[in-house]
């Protein structure tokens, strides 16, 4: 991560708190993702807490950051709604469909993606892409069906490597598939993956791709729907 990365993670945070500001009243609940890109919308968020009645957190991290800052967390079976989701991603391509998963919380990630009524993506220009699937796919997948999962990867086309000392919130391990890059459609991968038994799921959100798409650039923060 060099500083200007950080300088453009920074002003999409900000143009994302505007944008998730216009869009809430106080009784709306804030979906919010995981990673360093979430982080600078949580920490700026924090300064208008009094606006949202809450949030609902993809990780535990996220979590632990959002009661640090005071802002209270619901567990998700006990919201009715979520109003937006603010994630940030390991790869978006121009029809804003995602690669994400770095962080490990793709599953947490993807329930919140699938309840929120609206989905803000917010990325720096290096995760801009043409095609996915040059950042290695990860995949969530219960423990004991890790080698069974490994081989049907390979059948896909892909090469799968398990990621070592990992374990997601929900105790389950990641197989991160390279080689993949194009993919295309992606909606037909994620959907062939996630047939595999023993995945829990997959880090394509394409199905379910992000609504609106805030790209910090050099010439500015770019707003894509
Ligand atoms: C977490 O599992 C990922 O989906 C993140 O959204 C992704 O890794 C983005 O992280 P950064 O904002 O740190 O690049």
């Amino acid at each position: 991560n060099t500083s200007s990365q950080d300088a453009l993670k920074q002003a999409v945070a900000t143009a994302a708190v505007a944008y998730t500001l216009s869009r809430i009243d106080d009784k709306s609940i804030v979906g919010i993702g995981t990673g360093s890109t979430a982080n600078c919308f949580i920490d700026l968020l924090a300064e208008h807490k009094a606006s949202i009645a809450g949030t609902v957190a993809s990780s535990q991290a996220s979590a632990e950051r959002l009661k640090a800052h005071g802002i209270p967390v619901y567990d998700l079976n006990a919201v009715d709604e979520v109003t937006i989701y603010v994630d940030g991603a390991d790869e978006t391509n121009p029809h804003l469909e995602l690669i994400k998963g770095g962080g490990a919380a793709l599953t947490r990630e993807k329930i919140v993606a699938a309840v929120a009524r609206e989905f803000l993506c917010i990325a720096d220009q290096s995760k801009w892409v043409d095609h996915l699937g040059t950042f290695p796919l990860p995949v969530e997948v219960i423990p004991m069906a890790r080698s069974h999962v490994a081989r049907e990867l390979v059948k896909l086309g892909g090469d799968p490597v398990y990621r070592q000392g990992v374990v997601t919130d929900n105790g389950n391990v990641i197989l991160d598939v390279h080689h993949l890059h194009p993919i295309s459609p992606a909606r037909e991968l994620e959907e062939k993956i996630n047939n595999i038994t023993g995945v829990v799921t997959n880090g394509l959100f394409a199905l379910r791709p992000a609504d609106v798409l805030m790209l910090g650039t050099a010439e500015g923060v770019k707003t894509l729907y």
